[in-house]
């Protein structure tokens, strides 16, 4: 496949990684509602290569979603490789690598945003990459910047970029917020404008964007290429087509009730499909994220998050008036 990155009218916008939350069903409806390209759940190397059944279910896609971003974690460069060429065969569009995840079981092992401490690592899990992937476009995904863990230096995604700059990475997804930061900090659009001045690919401005103003605004004064929005989808796919419209016309369209449970039963029923009956359990939190800002949105929670069937689901939501 050749580079998609290319061919996508700008800005894009793109649905962020999120472990747990961008599997297929949802993947294809945000698609559906707009989104430019999509990136998958986290998939562990290690595990890729080991056939672990669950991965290998975790990897698989569908042609109306693409493209397709599949990212993967990880610190070992020849489990990245291994990883790339079985992708090879899957047919994602891109190849992206995580190197942003704060969470303990991640980074702990030296994996996402804790790669940003080695760069001759992170080199060598690029280069690898790229060379196990063959034709697919491969991107990385990183945070501003993470302390050694004697908290004496600091190395920073510029510091990446200098380093790799002679690999032909596609793009770069930039999370505005450090290793360190907690979740309510504000994001640093002004460090994402200086990834976007040092890096000739495509560079993607990542955190805080909940509302098509915000958005706007980002694109502005960052100046980047496109936009990664993770919670700012929850409950609300419709926001990427949404954004669209406010760039074009300075307005947009807020969904009715019976509009937005058109698209939880679509997503319902495609969770249901492709992954089967313990999907609606999974399916619980996004139910709620769906009914927040319903005005009584409080009573309907309780019943929600018991529902099992298909069948519960659309009635509970035909009871919602
Ligand atoms: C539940 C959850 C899971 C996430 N999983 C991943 C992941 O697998 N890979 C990744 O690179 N980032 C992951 N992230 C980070 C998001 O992609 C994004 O960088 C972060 O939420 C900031 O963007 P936002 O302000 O739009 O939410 C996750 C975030 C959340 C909330």
């Amino acid at each position: 496949m050749s580079n998609f990155w290319k061919k996508l009218s700008r800005p894009i916008l793109a649905l962020a990684p999120m472990a747990g939350i961008t599997d297929l069903p949802f993947r294809l409806i945000c698609r559906q509602f707009g989104a430019d390209l999509v990136y998958s759940e986290m998939i562990m190397v290690q595990a890729l290569v080991r056939d672990n059944q669950k991965t290998l279910e975790m990897i698989k896609i569908k042609k109306s979603e693409q493209p397709v971003v599949i990212q993967l974690g990880g610190n070992d460069p020849e489990a990245f490789y291994q990883s790339a060429r079985i992708l090879r065969k899957i047919g994602p569009a891109g190849i992206d690598i995580n190197m942003g995840c704060p969470a303990r079981k991640v980074a702990g092992q030296g994996s996402g945003v804790a790669l940003l401490r080695d760069l001759e690592r992170s080199y060598q899990i690029i280069q690898a990459t790229i060379s196990g992937a063959g034709k697919i476009p491969v991107s990385i995904k990183t945070r501003t910047e993470i302390r050694s863990t004697d908290r004496q230096q600091t190395t920073t995604s510029l510091d990446l970029l200098e380093k790799i700059k002679d690999l032909p990475v596609a793009a770069i997804m930039i999370h505005g917020r450090s290793f360190e930061a907690p979740w309510i900090e504000e994001v640093d659009y002004e460090f994402i404008k200086k990834v976007k001045d040092k890096f000739s690919g495509i560079v993607l401005a990542n955190g805080g964007i909940y509302s098509p103003e915000k958005a706007q605004e980002v694109l502005q004064s960052t100046g980047v290429d496109g936009l990664g929005i993770a919670h700012g989808v929850y409950g609300r796919p419709e926001i990427f087509q949404q954004i669209k419209d406010y760039l074009q016309t300075g307005q947009y369209h807020e969904l009715s009730w019976p509009e937005k449970r058109k698209i939880i039963l679509k997503h319902a029923r495609l969770a249901f499909k492709l992954k089967g009956s313990y999907a609606l359990i999974e399916f619980r939190k996004q139910l709620l994220w769906y009914i927040k800002g319903l005005k009584n949105a409080k009573t309907y929670r309780q019943d929600l998050v018991q529902l099992e069937t298909l069948q519960e689901i659309q009635e509970a939501l035909e009871a919602i008036k």
